[in-house]
């Protein structure tokens, strides 16, 4: 009797949920972003180099800037392949997070590497635990390939979603189990594509994190947390720190010095040069501010004139244009020219 009564609430939760997938597409097809570029495409090669842009940024700045010169430059992944990482990480300047691109140009090359031994050409795997192997695919992105681009049963799983799933079942801090299992419970399995690209829009569109318009959401009925939706997920307090660095401009004949960057988080890069203690003969020339997620950079900027080439490289401002800077080293760039004029 009581396995009878479960197979009966299932079998209604199931109709219930049919019931909300439709409405997830119907939602979809009027009011989605059906026309972004990555989703009008069954080319996984693109698909995976949207995914890897929007890993970290808005949808509007790689629409607008990256996503399409990316591909003109490098239309296959034997081309990303051929690639030198000084052109890749030229086309990725000013979409931060670099590793990304390393790690795109890394893949490339496994998979061309591997094509090429069996004699095929490169692609993509379709399965999450083949995906997740490769550099710069987590758990996440694995999800959203095999999802949009191979249009496999699977959810994804974003900060939007993440807010949706939260105020469906009024979560305050849940777990990243918690909201995988819960996204496994209820993806539409027959139409994933559209089921993952719709949430994702609907918690950009809808589900926004203030003002939410719950009387006009899809999944309305089912939404737990309707009644006093900001509540779910807690938001964390993130407290920005400041960063102090010094940075100095050596100066040789009209030329200045940068270095191959090697640290981790700007690996690749070309940059100019932080200092502990500015030379006492150098000129400071003004300060220039950034702000990354968790943190904000103060950067003092000095000048230095060089009487002998004591650096390794140097470029005059033409040339820095075709190298891949920071965000930082452009704005440093950009005094250093104001400051040139003005004098
Ligand atoms: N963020 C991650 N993947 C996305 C997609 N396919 N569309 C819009 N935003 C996204």
């Amino acid at each position: 009797m009581k396995s009878l009564l479960l197979l009966d609430m299932m079998f209604s939760m199931q109709k219930n949920l049919t019931k909300i997938h439709q409405e997830i597409q119907k939602w979809y097809k009027v009011h989605g972003r059906v026309d972004l570029p990555w989703r009008t495409t069954d080319n996984t090669y693109h698909i995976y180099i949207s995914e890897v842009m929007l890993q970290q940024t808005q949808v509007q700045t790689v629409l607008k800037r990256y996503y399409s010169p990316f591909l003109k430059k490098f239309p296959t992944l034997q081309a990303l392949s051929k690639a030198s990482l000084d052109e890749v990480l030229k086309m990725w300047e000013g979409l931060g997070y670099y590793n990304r691109a390393k790690n795109l140009h890394m893949t490339a090359n496994i998979l061309t590497d591997k094509a090429q031994a069996q004699n095929i050409s490169p692609s993509l795997p379709s399965e999450i635990d083949e995906l997740i192997q490769l550099p710069g695919i987590g758990k996440n992105t694995a999800h959203a390939l095999a999802a949009l681009a191979f249009k496999k049963p699977l959810p994804v799983m974003e900060a939007n979603v993440k807010r949706i799933i939260s105020r469906l079942y009024k979560l305050k801090t849940p777990t990243d189990k918690t909201l995988w299992k819960t996204a496994y419970d209820i993806v539409d399995k027959s139409n994933p594509f559209y089921y993952n690209q719709a949430m994702m829009d609907i918690g950009a569109m809808l589900c926004t994190p203030k003002n939410p318009q719950c009387e006009i959401c899809p999944l309305n009925s089912i939404c737990q947390g309707k009644v006093n939706p900001t509540l779910y997920p807690t938001k964390k307090k993130r407290t920005v720190a400041a960063r102090k660095q010094n940075i100095m401009l050596y100066l040789y004949k009209d030329k200045l010095s940068l270095t191959r960057r090697t640290d981790k988080f700007l690996h690749g890069l070309w940059g100019f040069k932080e200092i502990g203690v500015p030379l006492s003969a150098s000129k400071y020339i003004g300060e220039i501010t950034h702000t990354y997620t968790h943190f904000k950079l103060h950067c003092k900027v000095y000048l230095y004139h060089e009487r002998t080439a004591a650096q390794k490289h140097y470029f005059t401002t033409q040339e820095i244009e075709k190298l891949a800077i920071s965000k930082v080293d452009e704005k440093i760039v950009k005094l250093y020219l104001d400051t040139i004029i003005n004098i």
